[in-house]
This record gives structure tokens, C-alpha cells and sequence, in this order.
């Protein structure tokens, strides 16, 4: 598949098979995830793979939206260093390629943030130091069943412009 295929056949769950994901696709996205660019290519992110019913419980229970990580066969959080005022930026490009990769291997996953008080508590129980900031959380599973993306998005015209903002463009 193309990365374009990828990206237009790719939607979000949150309903995933009770079957391992195979250890080298999740290499893959790990290693998606390590190559990501970043603002001065500082790469101070810290991802955590977090697996096993346990852990998965004990993330799932400190977040309003993302309970559903219960379901997933693994999780990976995504933590940066916040003094960075690009670290949003450069968590999302990383995520975006490991959830792409993830797809191009038959993986599924869902993405989702933990504001405070929760970021508080993930953080205690993860063991992260002060300083890091979880950026966000992505679940990682094979799809219950078989899903082709039905993206509900923006005509092209609504979110594009020529030269200038408010320009129309015709493509
Ligand atoms: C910054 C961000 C925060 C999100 N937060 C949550 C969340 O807290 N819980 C959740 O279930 N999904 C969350 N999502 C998933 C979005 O709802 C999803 O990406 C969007 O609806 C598009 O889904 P689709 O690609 O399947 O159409 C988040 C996505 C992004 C990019």
C-alpha cells in the first residue's frame, strides 16, 4: 500500500481482536516512531510501550476518553519535554508515522490525550519524571473487524486556499 492508500483507507478504533500483534510490525512502529523529524532534530521524546492486561488497565483507568486502551493489545505513550514550544508538533509528526506504519502492517490504533488531573496520576504510575510531559497516548491492536476508512472530512475546497487565505482554489 502507498502512503497515501495508507493514510485514505486509515481510520481510528478502538475495537481490536484479542490476538498478539506480531513483534516485528511492532518494531516497525516503534522504529517509525525514532525516525520521526523534530524540531532541531532534538528528539527529546520518550516513548513507553506499555502491554500486559494489568498495565493496560491501570493507563485506561486514568483517562476519561481513552478507556477503550483496555481493548488494545499494546499502547505506546508518547512523552516530550515541554520547555520545547514545538513538542506538540514534533510528538504528533512521530505518532502520525508510527500509526501509518502500524496500518501498512494491518494494525489499528487510536489516539488520545490526558489533561490534568490525570496527566498527574499516568505520570506517577508510569514512573515519568517530572519534567516530561505526556503528549499523548496511542492504542495499538488488530481491528475486531475488517475496516476500510470511511473519513468523514472537509471538502478540499474548504480547507485549501490560492495565494492567499480565502482565496478559492480550483483543482
Ligand atoms: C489531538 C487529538 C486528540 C484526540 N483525543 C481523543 C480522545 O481523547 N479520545 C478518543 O477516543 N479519541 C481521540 N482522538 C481521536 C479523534 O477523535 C479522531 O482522530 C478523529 O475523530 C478522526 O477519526 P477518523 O480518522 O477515524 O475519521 C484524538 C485525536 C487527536 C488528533
Amino acid at each position: 500500500m502507498g502512503v497515501l492508500d495508507t493514510i485514505k483507507t486509515r481510520i481510528e478504533i478502538q475495537e481490536f481482536e484479542k490476538k498478539s500483534v506480531e513483534l516485528e510490525a511492532k518494531k516497525k512502529i516503534l522504529e517509525a516512531g525514532r525516525l520521526a523529524p523534530s524540531g532541531r532534530n532534538l528528539q527529546h521524546w520518550h516513548y513507553i510501550l506499555v502491554e500486559g492486561e494489568e498495565e493496560l488497565e491501570r493507563l485506561a483507568s486514568v483517562s476519561p476518553t481513552g478507556g477503550w486502551v483496555i481493548n488494545a493489545d499494546f499502547a505506546i505513550v508518547t512523552t516530550t519535554d515541554p520547555k520545547y514550544n514545538f513538542n506538540e508538533i514534533d510528538a504528533g509528526r512521530s505518532m502520525t508515522q508510527m500509526q501509518l506504519v502500524g496500518w501498512e502492517n494491518g494494525v489499528g490504533s487510536r489516539l488520545y490525550t490526558i489533561k490534568e488531573p490525570d496527566q498527574k496520576k499516568a505520570k506517577l504510575s508510569l514512573n515519568i519524571p517530572e519534567e516530561y510531559h505526556i503528549t499523548a497516548v496511542v492504542g495499538f491492536g488488530y481491528p475486531i473487524k475488517k475496516i476500510i476508512g470511511k473519513k468523514k472530512r472537509k471538502a478540499i475546497d474548504e480547507v485549501v486556499s490560492y495565494n492567499k487565505f480565502g482565496t478559492p482554489i480550483e483543482i
